[in-house]
């Protein structure tokens, strides 16, 4: 008989259990007991995220909007909601109950709201249509419209930041170099 056939046959003629752990210490309280240890010890061990700093809000810069690019600033996909008034551009996001997604006042988000909000209306022919085009001059509104349209202008000049200015497109730059 060679070595390793000598081998196997003194592994088999072994008691059964031999060189092995006692099977007394794998009862079902050990193993709960084994495992609640092992995630305590694995949960205490994994390396934890770094604490978060505070954002700081995004530095505001003033911008040059035309009808086309301040149309996306209207709260949806996380975008703030900004809105025009007779050329300023407000950031109305802390209204974003009046102008978000949804709100009452919604169409004038990421528009020139000056017709609308002189006319008291959610008119869609209140909106500047052509977003390329020429910007509203409302030269046909009466006074009483005109006075509506300075009451809100006051009450967000209080109350938002004015953010930029609304130029028609191909106007963007024009004002600096005249
Ligand atoms: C049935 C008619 C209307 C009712 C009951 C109504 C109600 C309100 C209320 C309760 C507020 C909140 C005021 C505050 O807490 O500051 C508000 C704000 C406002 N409303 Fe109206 N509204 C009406 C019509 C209009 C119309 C016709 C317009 C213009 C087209 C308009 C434009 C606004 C604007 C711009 C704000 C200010 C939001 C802000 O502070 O940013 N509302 N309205």
């Amino acid at each position: 008989m060679d070595y390793v056939q000598q081998r196997v046959a003194q592994e088999a003629a072994k008691p059964d259990g031999a060189g092995s752990a006692p099977s007394g210490l794998l009862t079902p309280l050990n193993i709960i007991l084994l495992s609640v240890v092992l995630y305590t010890t694995f949960s205490y061990l994994k390396p934890k995220p770094a604490a978060a700093l505070p954002k700081e809000a995004p530095a505001v810069v003033f911008r040059t909007f035309t009808p086309r690019t301040l149309l996306p600033y209207n709260g949806e996909n996380n975008m703030p909601v900004y809105l025009a008034v007779r050329g300023r551009v407000f950031d109305v996001t802390r209204g974003r109950n009046f102008y978000g997604p949804g709100g009452p006042y919604a169409n004038f988000a990421g528009r020139d709201a000056s017709r609308g909000l002189a006319c008291g209306s959610f008119d869609e022919d209140m909106l500047t249509k052509d977003l390329d085009g020429p910007l509203d001059t409302l030269s046909d509104l009466g006074k009483d419209e005109l006075e509506a349209m300075a009451g809100w202008e006051e009450r967000f000049l209080e109350k938002y930041l004015v953010v930029g200015k609304l130029v028609a497109a191909g106007d963007e730059g024009k004002e600096e170099t005249q």
